[in-house]
């Protein structure tokens, strides 16, 4: 993590001159296949990275929230009584929006004070937003003693960006960044929110992220003209079948080719992705569960050719990354990750020849962008989590 938690505690020390009560963890994370389903209750498989959000937080007896972010060394006070926008430190939002939803729910929170730092890349498609918000839900469920339910946590976290930050996004990154496991990744259903975990056995293989460090750009903007797109795709398909139905899933890949004709080129092109992906997720599961990694790393391509051709949402550097990518020895697949329009992929990578992968990646894609490219290799990791309580026990007689 590159800090350890005793310089974490110092600094709470150092800010707030007293003892913290915990700290707690939320990882960002990596979503393997099943891009921009989510909000169309399909299918994802991410998993839950080494990289997380920390906190070190301490109880209030009035309603501020005072927190310094350590890797930006910004601090921002407010009252969680007052829930309002930061445009000035908008990372401040989040734990905002965080205790709106459990104000929302019902609960009578009292303030808080903490230090947060986090070793999740920041706004390039890895989740530091959701761990968080992940991170912020699990220092008031351990300051306050309550618990709420993994994918209630998820929904609440969702209804933050949904609500408070006015982005249409779906529950994947919350979900993972809550319920991850050590070793394996997570097959949610979106819809039901069931879920399976798969376990990554990548037989001598790793995936490698790489990070395009190409600025995101209008990403929430962008990002919501997708759901719109797909929302008029589940129009015609509601109008032209006259079923009822709330999602794209509703529908099978079939029904929308009959549309074909009918539907505007733009919406048809977003829903045809989102129904290939679905499939492309279980052939992954497939995959993955008979060790074939060759399959595994078809699939990563086909999926990134999809989200190239027909959901539109890579920008020049990720596909430049990951056409050079691909025609390194031992890459069996390569594929942007996240959201899109910058951030970082995913690619499959023979281990032995990791390194060479690497250095060919770092100088072939500075040759074409001028844009150093830098790298993390995780394993699959567990959900966030109170990594340290430090509450002095009372003494009883
Ligand atoms: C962002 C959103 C997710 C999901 C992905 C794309 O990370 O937060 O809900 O839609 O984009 O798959």
């Amino acid at each position: 993590m590159g800090v350890t938690l005793e310089f974490l505690e110092q600094q709470f020390y150092n800010f707030f001159k007293t003892e913290p009560d915990v700290i707690v963890k939320a990882p960002g994370r990596v979503n393997i296949i099943g891009e921009h389903t989510d909000y169309n209750h399909g299918y994802v498989l991410p998993m839950a990275l080494e990289q997380c959000t920390y906190i070190v937080g301490k109880k209030r007896n009035d309603s501020l929230l005072n927190f310094y972010a350590l890797n930006t060394n910004r601090q921002s006070i407010a009252d969680l009584h007052y829930p309002s926008r930061n445009p000035i430190e908008p990372w401040m939002d989040y734990i905002m929006g965080v205790t709106h939803e459990l104000t929302k729910l019902g609960y009578s929170l009292l303030g808080a004070n903490g230090i947060i730092f986090g070793d999740v890349p920041m706004a390039c498609g890895l989740s530091s937003s959701a761990s968080l918000e992940m991170a912020v839900l699990k220092l008031f469920e351990a300051l306050y003693d309550f618990t709420i339910d993994d994918a209630e946590s998820a929904k609440l976290g969702q209804r933050v960006e949904n609500e408070f930050l006015g982005l249409k996004s779906g529950i994947m990154d919350q979900f993972i960044s809550r319920c991850g496991k050590k070793g394996h990744a997570l097959f949610l259903d979106c819809r039901t929110l069931n879920y399976e975990l798969i376990p990554i056995v990548l037989h001598n293989h790793s995936f490698v992220i790489a990070n395009t460090n190409c600025p995101r750009g209008l990403t929430g903007s962008k990002y919501n003209d997708r759901v719109a797109e797909c929302n008029e795709a589940l129009n015609t398909l509601i109008s032209f079948f006259k079923k009822p139905a709330t999602h794209l899933r509703d529908f099978t890949l079939d029904e929308l080719l009959q549309t074909k004709s009918i539907m505007n080129p733009i919406p048809f092109r977003r829903a045809y992705h989102v129904l290939s992906e679905n499939n492309r997720v279980l052939s992954c599961i497939e995959g993955l569960k008979n060790g074939d990694i060759q399959k595994v790393g078809n699939l990563l391509n086909e999926s990134d050719l999809s989200l190239q051709r027909d959901y539109e949402v890579t920008n020049n550097e990720l596909e430049i990354i990951t056409d050079i990518a691909r025609n390194i020895r031992g890459c069996k697949g390569a594929r942007m990750t996240g959201a899109g329009f910058g951030g970082c992929t995913i690619n499959l990578v023979e281990t032995t020849y990791i390194e060479d992968f690497v250095n060919t990646l770092i100088e072939k894609y500075k040759n074409k962008t001028g844009r150093n490219a830098s790298f993390i290799i995780s394993h699959p990791s567990e959900g966030a989590k109170i990594v340290k309580s430090l509450y002095k026990p009372l003494l009883t007689k």
